[in-house]
Order: structure tokens, then C-alpha cells, then sequence
């Protein structure tokens, strides 16, 4: 019956029917796999904390996902988050955690909770966050708490909203934060002790304010109708009220908050406003020195798309035959040319693999691939300095080739990057021959070095929850700790390969 009907309508509406269909069957499967998954993640509160650990230890480390299982290309709705992605479990074995016993301490206390081994003296930083409501945060991601609930329960993982997927996760620096601050305050999480939640804003050393910029830009920065303001927009103009009307800003002029805007399009209305808070941000592209700068602001690195590469499956020198990598959008406004030139230059050489098209519809999977089986990965300006790209290249330890002259770099004072990338200016990038005789006359004993180095550090660049020891949140932490002591900032000598 289905089938006649279908037989029966144009061609046009064939493809349709056949899409939907497809995109039916997909969901199906998701649903069945996302519930298998659940079904596995539910853990019992009464569990100690230890086998808490192990069992997060023991869930589907994301290696042993099935090959093509990713293969889907859908044109993106959103996918969310898969519980091997979020918690990227691949990292956490090997880590051998603090214990930490938390208890919770009585209201009256300024802290919300302490304990020896984590608590308000031993960490690096205290922070205070506004308990703003969920239309700022978890809101967006379409949680709903019980009355008057400002917070969902992170103690629990099967409770934890998901963040969606797709391309939208590059930017979920601020979803990260938000948990980390709030397990800080829960006995059975074991995480580093950088940061803790403080329930007195007059002893904290930041004030961290929880509005998910780039969430709200990605998913509400179409107008329903020309004459209305975006969802986008007006929730940053309810920002700025809230924060004007706090004693807490008035008092710092917004010098101790700490804001996420991690997309460049996201705060964009109001950055200026508040431009004298912190900033975590990709990198300063799109912003005025005045309002973003190196003094005050952190870079922090996208969340990779690609799947991380273990140590042992990471292949060496002989086993990636392709010289190097490029795969992204060939079209780039500002800065971007360089993309044009270079691929003009390349795309005939032989053992370089440069081609156009966005991850979406070369598909993830394939980057994977491509990237594990390359010495080096260029990374083009494209029309940011910064993209997901280099962080795809550190986790599939690939040596990062690093074509973008104001590119800033997420601790760098801390990292020296010359040791696993290579620096090329741009105007030598595109002299002919040059790159491929550089990346050429690498040989296998300077470029296994710079590999091991991309080894060491590739846990830097990972997001996880619960937050691991030294890993993005924490860093992010860290690096705020360096500034609050006041350290002149830094920024090391990069090594750049002259002609
Ligand atoms: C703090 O944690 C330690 C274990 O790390 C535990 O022995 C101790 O009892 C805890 N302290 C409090 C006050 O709960
Ligand atoms: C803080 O608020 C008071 C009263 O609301 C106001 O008079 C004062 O100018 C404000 N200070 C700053 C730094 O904005
Ligand atoms: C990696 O290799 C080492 C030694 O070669 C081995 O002990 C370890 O179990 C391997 N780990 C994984 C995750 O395969
Ligand atoms: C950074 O690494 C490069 C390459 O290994 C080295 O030449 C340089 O001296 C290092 N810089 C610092 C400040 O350690
Ligand atoms: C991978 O190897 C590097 C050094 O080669 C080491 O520092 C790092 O801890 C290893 N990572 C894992 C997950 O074993």
C-alpha cells in the first residue's frame, strides 16, 4: 500500500519520502543504541564512588566503537551527544586519581562543601557562580528542573543534559566549565582540585558568570520573523541587565567575572558592554584589542570532532604514507585566500592530500582516517585564525603545520608548541615548492620526536566530565590561576621555518 503511494507520487516528493524515510531508519537506530547505552550508564547511587570509576573506566572507550559507526552523514539536525563521547573514556584508565571524600557542610558555612583532600585552601581557585536561570544555560539544551530548580543533578551521569552533537560541540567549552564548577561540590565525583565552588562571592577569586554564548548563538541566531529580535539577542540584553544589576560586578566593575564565548559570532552584541570581564574565547579574530586581549583573556582549544588516536594504535613514521593533510572549506572570507593559493600549489603533488569540503559532507570518519595516516597536518587561516582543525591534528598525532600568522595559541605559556607543530608564515607558505620541501627534508627522527611530544600532550586538549587531571577544563582552571597571581604574560618564541 505505502509502496504504490509511493510509486505513485512525483519524483520529487520520491526523494523526499526517501530521505525522511532514511532519516526515520537512522533515528530509529539511534534511539535503540542511545537506549543501550543508557541502559549501561545508569548507575546506582548506592555504588561507591570507586566502582563509580570503574565502571566509567570500563564503558566504551571510543576506539572499540564499531568500524563506520560514525559513517552516518546526516545533513546535520542535531545529534546528541553519544555517552562514550562525553565522557571520553578512553583517557580515563589510565589515570590514577586522588582520592577525594567530600562532605557537605552545614548551610551556614560559606563553602559548600570542603574536605582535606579538595577544598577551599588547597585549590588553586575559588569560584563563585551566579545561580542565573536555566534559559541561560541548561535551559538551552531543552532541560527542564523541577520548580524553582536552578541546577540539573550532575551526581548522577544519566542526568546530566546532553550537549548536541555535530559541529556544535567544537564550541562547548562552556557546558564543560559549568559541570566542572558544579561536581566540585559532589562527594562521589572524583576530579582534579583546581577550581572549587565557593558559595560567597566576597571569598572568591572569580566570578564565573554560566550563559551558554555559543549554544545560544548556534541554535538562536535566526530571526522567526525580520521585525523580531533573535532568542540569541535578547537573551545577551537580559545578560547585561542581570550582571548591571549585581552588586558583585558593581563592585569588581567586572574585572573578576569570567565569561564563555567561545564561538567568535557568540556575545557578539554585547562584548563591548562587558568587555571588561574575562574572556574565554578560540582566538581574538573578531574582537577589538581593547575589549579582548592576552592580558586578561583565555584561549582555549575547540573540542576535536575527530576521534583521539591511543598510544598504542597511533601509527609511526613508516605507516603514514600521505605527506600531508588538508581538508576543509575552500571558500573564506578575510584572511582566508591563503586557503585558494595553497591548494592550487598542492593539489597535484604527489603524497599530499588537500581537498575541499566541509567535515560534514566528507565525513568525520574519513578525517579520522586521513589524519592518522599523515606525517603532517596543515592548519590554514580560514576565516578565523583558530579552528577545530589543529585540535583534530593533536589527537590523531599527526604533526600540526601551523599556516596562520595571528593565530593564538590555548596555554602557550605553558606548552611549547614548536616541540610537536611546525610554524610557517604565510608568505612563505605559498612559495612555490616550499612547504613540500620543508615537510619533505623532515625526517623520520625529528618528526618521530615532535609525534612522541603530540603523545604527552594530546590529554591537554581533551573535554571530559568528570573533569581529568590536567586535561581542558583543568587547564582552563589553571590558566586563570596564573593570571589571578598575576604572572606577566607570557607567550614562548615559536620556531618558524624560514626559506
Ligand atoms: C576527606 O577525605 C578523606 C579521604 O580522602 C577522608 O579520609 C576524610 O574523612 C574526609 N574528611 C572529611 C571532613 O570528610
Ligand atoms: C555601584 O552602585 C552604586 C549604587 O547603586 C552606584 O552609586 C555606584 O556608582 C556603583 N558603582 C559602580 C562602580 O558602578
Ligand atoms: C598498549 O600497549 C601496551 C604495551 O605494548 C600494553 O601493555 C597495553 O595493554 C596496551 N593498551 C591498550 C589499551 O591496548
Ligand atoms: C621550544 O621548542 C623548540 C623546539 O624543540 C626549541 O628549539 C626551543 O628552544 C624551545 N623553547 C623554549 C622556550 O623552551
Ligand atoms: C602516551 O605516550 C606518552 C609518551 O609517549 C605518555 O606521556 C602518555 O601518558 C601516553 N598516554 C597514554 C594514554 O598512555
Amino acid at each position: 500500500m505505502l509502496f504504490v503511494k509511493i510509486l505513485a507520487m512525483p519524483e520529487k516528493t520520491l526523494r523526499s519520502s526517501r530521505l525522511l524515510l532514511g532519516i526515520t531508519a537512522f533515528s530509529m537506530l539511534f534511539l535503540i543504541l542511545s537506549s543501550f547505552f543508557l541502559f549501561h550508564s545508569v548507575i546506582n547511587p548506592l555504588i561507591p564512588s570507586c566502582v563509580f570509576k570503574q565502571f566509567v573506566a570500563d564503558s566504551v572507550p571510543i576506539e572499540n566503537k564499531p568500524e563506520g559507526s560514525d559513517e552516518f552523514e546526516l545533513p546535520k539536525p542535531v545529534v546528541p551527544l553519544s555517552p562514550s563521547s562525553i565522557l571520553d573514556t578512553h583517557k580515563i584508565e589510565k589515570i590514577s586519581m586522588v582520592p577525594h571524600e567530600d562532605t557537605i557542610l552545614s548551610e551556614e558555612t560559606d563553602v559548600l562543601l570542603e574536605n582535606e583532600s579538595c577544598n577551599r585552601n588547597k585549590a588553586l581557585l575559588r569560584v563563585y557562580m551566579y545561580d542565573m536561570p536555566p534559559e541561560f544555560h541548561f535551559g538551552l539544551l531543552d532541560w527542564k528542573g523541577g520548580r524553582n530548580q536552578i541546577w540539573p543533578d550532575v551526581t548522577d551521569l544519566k542526568h546530566v543534559p546532553r550537549y548536541p552533537g555535530g559541529l556544535n560541540l567544537q564550541h562547548s567549552i562552556e557546558y564543560w566549565l559549568t559541570l566542572d564548577l558544579l561536581s566540585s561540590n559532589v562527594k562521589e565525583i572524583v576530579r582534579p582540585c583546581s577550581v572549587i565552588r565557593v558559595k560567597n562571592p566576597s571569598q572568591a577569586d572569580y566570578i564565573f558568570v554560566p550563559f551558554f554564548a555559543s549554544l545560544s548563538y548556534n541554535r538562536h541566531s535566526k530571526a522567526m520573523r525580520q521585525d523580531k529580535l533573535t532568542i540569541n539577542r535578547k537573551l545577551q540584553d537580559k545578560l547585561v541587565d542581570y550582571l548591571m544589576s549585581r552588586p558583585e560586578w558593581n563592585i569588581s566593575g567586572g574585572k573578576d567575572h569570567i565569561l564563555v564565548a567561545h564561538h567568535p559570532n557568540s556575545l557578539l552584541y554585547v562584548r563591548k558592554r562587558l568587555g571588561s570581564a574575562r574572556f574565554v574565547l578560540a582566538d581574538f579574530g573578531r574582537y577589538a584589542a581593547r575589549t579582548a586581549n592576552l592580558e586578561k583573556d583565555v584561549i582555549a582549544p575547540y573540542q576535536h570532532v575527530v576521534r583521539s588516536i591511543s598510544n598504542n594504535s597511533s601509527a609511526p613514521f613508516e605507516r603514514r604514507p600521505t605527506l600531508a593533510y588538508f581538508q576543509g572549506a575552500i571558500y573564506r572570507k578575510d584572511g582566508g585566500i591563503i586557503r585558494q593559493e595553497l591548494f592550487y600549489l598542492l593539489k597535484d603533488e604527489k603524497d599530499v592530500h588537500f581537498t575541499f569540503g566541509s567535515t560534514q559532507r566528507s565525513g568525520v570518519h574519513q578525517a579520522s582516517r586521513g589524519m592518522g595516516s599523515s606525517k603532517f597536518c596543515l592548519n590554514i587561516a580560514g576565516d578565523t585564525p583558530s579552528s577545530n582543525r589543529l585540535f583534530d591534528a593533536i589527537v590523531s598525532h599527526c604533526v600540526p603545520v601551523i599556516i596562520s600568522d595571528n593565530i593564538e595559541l590555548p596555554f602557550e605559556d605553558v606548552l611549547n608548541y614548536s616541540e610537536f607543530s611546525v610554524f610557517v608564515w604565510a608568505s612563505d607558505a605559498v612559495k612555490p615548492g616550499f612547504l613540500v620541501n620543508l615537510l619533505g627534508g623532515i625526517g623520520k627522527n625529528e618528526w618521530t620526536k615532535m609525534w612522541e611530544k603530540l603523545k604527552e600532550v594530546a590529554h591537554h586538549f581533551e573535554y571530559q566530565y568528570p573533569s581529568q587531571p590536567e586535561n581542558a577544563v583543568d587547564m582552563i582552571w589553571q590558566a586563570f590561576a596564573r593570571k589571578k597571581s598575576a604572572l606577566k604574560v607570557r607567550r614562548r618564541e615559536r620556531l618558524y621555518r624560514m626559506s
